[in-house]
């Protein structure tokens, strides 16, 4: 006797295995049609078609898809205010990098972070978080960044860690305190990263409040050696090494994150062959956020060559005030579809048990097979290229969480 069997689900579709696939494995989705599954407490205990187990719940998936809940690789989630007063200037093109420089972008979203309290900035993520959730997000990494001195940065993970307790989405943190250089560190870069290397770091880990160590690996902002002294120093304390890189401009922070063997690079609009090569050779994970370019309108990263290339490729929103607020990933993953030319088991693949991989929980999440957590949605649809060829409207209809139904939208 299972707790929970999801009968009669029209399609099953969900990658396979506990690790990152690339190459012509990312397009391989399992495929079962007139499924089940059936759940003990959070995990998935058997899948099948035909006669089903019993079991004390019973959910009618009416003959619907049902896929592995999506996971969101790549969040800058805690942020204070927003930004709409830069979208006149985006409109006249003035670049990103620019409105940066003259102490906008990031450094309006630090001054509003700042100025706001730990509680208030987790309420303003909790609503995001719902809407992530009825979206199909189940679990979604978090970076800090918007803090740039240790008490702030400090406080902005322990936001993550009290969401993580108060809300179902899980959440995977990361420390970012590398996301630009403060305006009193302005004349003082050495100074800053050292306060990153021998300060934030170790307390960060210490703590227990991060998993990860971003860097942003950009012109104007940190430079591959600088971005390699931080994640370096981070991996020396545990924390696993991400980087963001070329987004804007390719100045090798691609190549560099590969030979430190990164769990991922981030962004990669301008990768170039070398920075692909690094990736492959590193085991390092792609993560590409094709709203970012559709929003900076930027080009799109080479991703085809990355799969080609034996690297495989996640897709993440990048949900933040500046660069990407759209905290779809559904939207992410159309963009995806359709500009990097991937099939829609690709990008399903992307979006689960790649993005798991990414954030290293590839073991417990990310497909929908005998022993990993049953976070599981069922859709507005009967078959995978009805997802990618809707754009723009929630098809989730059910959202489950460790073997747990969070929300049904029964109309
Ligand atoms: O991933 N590139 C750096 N960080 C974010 C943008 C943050 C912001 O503009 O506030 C990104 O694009
Ligand atoms: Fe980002």
């Amino acid at each position: 006797m299972h707790d929970l069997l999801i009968e009669n689900i029209g399609l099953l579709a969900t990658p396979t295995g506990t690790a990152a696939k690339a190459g012509a494995a990312q397009g391989e989705i399992s495929l079962l049609q007139n499924a089940w599954i059936a759940v003990d407490g959070e995990r998935v205990a058997a899948v099948g078609t035909g006669d089903a187990p019993e079991a004390r719940e019973r959910f009618d998936a009416c003959g619907r898809l049902v896929t592995p809940g999506l996971v969101d690789p790549h969040t800058h989630l805690i942020f204070g205010g927003w930004r709409e007063h830069e979208l006149a200037m985006k409109l006249r093109g003035v670049p990103y990098l620019d409105i940066l420089a003259a102490g906008g972008g990031i450094l309006s979203t630090v001054r509003s972070t700042r100025a706001a309290t730990q509680e208030e900035l987790e309420d303003k993520a909790a609503r995001e978080l719902r809407v992530m959730l009825a979206q199909g997000v189940t679990t979604c990494e978090a970076k800090s960044g918007y803090g740039l001195n240790l008490e702030e940065e400090l406080k902005l993970l322990r936001a993550i860690r009290s969401l993580n307790e108060r809300q179902p989405v899980e959440l995977a943190a990361t420390f970012m305190g590398a996301h630009a250089l403060p305006e009193e560190c302005r004349d003082d870069r050495e100074g800053y990263v050292r306060q990153i290397v021998e300060e934030m770091i170790p307390r960060v880990a210490a703590e227990g409040l991060a998993e990860f160590c971003d860097v942003f690996c950009e012109t104007g902002v940190f430079t591959p050696e600088e971005s390699r002294r931080i994640l370096e120093a981070g991996q020396r304390h545990g924390l696993k090494a991400k980087c963001h890189s070329d987004e804007i401009d390719p100045i090798g922070g691609t190549e560099m994150a590969g030979e430190l063997g990164a769990v991922s690079c981030e962004h990669l609009i301008r990768c170039q062959p070398s920075g692909i090569a690094a990736m492959a050779k590193g085991g390092t994970i792609a993560c590409c956020l094709p709203a970012t370019s559709f929003y900076l309108n930027a080009t799109f990263a080479p991703a085809r060559q990355m799969i080609e290339a034996g690297v495989p490729v996640a897709f993440g929103s990048d949900f933040n005030p500046g660069s990407c607020p759209v905290n779809s990933l559904q939207v992410a993953m159309n963009i995806g579809c359709y500009k990097y030319r991937m099939t829609p088991e690709e990008c399903m693949t992307a979006v689960t048990l790649n993005a798991a991989a990414a954030i290293r929980r590839a073991d417990r999440i990310g497909t929908l097979e005998p022993g990993k957590q049953a976070d599981m949605l069922v859709w507005d649809a009967e078959n995978l290229d009805y997802l990618f060829y809707r754009f723009g409207t929630n098809l989730v209809r059910t959202v489950f969480k460790r073997g747990r139904k969070l929300l049904d939208a029964k109309t």
